[in-house]
């Protein structure tokens, strides 16, 4: 479904696809010098790791959250099916070992007639870590104590993410929602910075739109719409 496009360094393969506009293009980079992150932070990309942007068309405003969900489900099942790791996922949609993230994911809209969705995932593999995430960052060499096969990763998520676009597009959102809550960070106790609150409280489901629900110390249920997690 995928044509690839590598890159050996490049700005960013999100930046990259949005230039490229052609969809089912899954763009690959060894390295970028202006990698993109949530919440406009930068994203770390020196060689070693996996820089991957998919381009779809098509997207319909309502599958957004779904499709950066099978993202994270496709991430993490690449890497249990190459490398036997467990991972968790954390909402919306990080990887996650030892409570340090291991893998990013930032999806984006771009407006227009074709309605395309930029997904970028950012894995850490054999790279260097960025100082400046001192034990928040986590990377598959370091855990497994040796490299990481970047190919087999990367062909793996490609297939596993087609299988789960197909489900996507069959419109089967309770089966993403189920598989992502499988390997999920749910029943962990957490911290929930939004735009304009800090909540603390313990995660405890996935809402039918993907949105997250946690019970706060006083039993209360509070939905989150958007926001940084950090399991404590
Ligand atoms: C996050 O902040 O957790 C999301 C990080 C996403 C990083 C990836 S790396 C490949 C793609 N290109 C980018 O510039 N960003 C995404």
């Amino acid at each position: 479904m995928f044509k690839l496009l590598y890159f050996k360094k490049i700005n960013s393969t999100n930046a990259k696809a949005e230039q490229i506009g052609s969809a089912n293009t899954a763009i690959i980079a060894e390295e970028q010098t202006n990698g993109k992150g949530r919440f406009d932070r930068g994203w770390y990309s020196p060689k070693g790791g996996i820089y991957l942007s998919l381009l779809l068309d098509g997207v319909k405003a309502e599958d957004l959250p779904f499709l950066t969900f099978i993202a994270a489900i496709s991430a993490r099942k690449a890497i249990k099916l190459t490398t036997n790791l467990d991972t968790i996922i954390k909402w919306p949609n990080d990887l996650i070992f030892d409570k340090k993230k291991l893998c990013g994911i930032l999806t984006k809209t771009i407006l227009g007639r074709k309605k395309m969705a930029v997904i970028g995932i950012g894995i850490n593999t054999n790279n260097n870590l960025n100082p400046r995430l001192k034990n928040k960052a986590i990377s598959l060499n370091k855990i497994l104590g040796k490299q990481a096969d970047n190919k087999k990763i990367i062909t793996t998520f490609l297939k596993v993410f087609e299988e789960y676009y197909k489900i996507l597009k069959k419109k089967r959102y309770s089966k993403i929602i189920s598989d992502w809550k499988k390997h999920s960070f749910l029943g962990c106790k957490i911290k929930v910075k939004t735009l304009d609150k800090t909540y603390h409280g313990t995660a405890f489901d996935i809402d039918c739109n993907c949105l997250l629900l946690i019970k706060d110390k006083n039993n209360k249920n509070i939905k989150i719409h958007e926001g940084d997690v950090t399991i404590i």
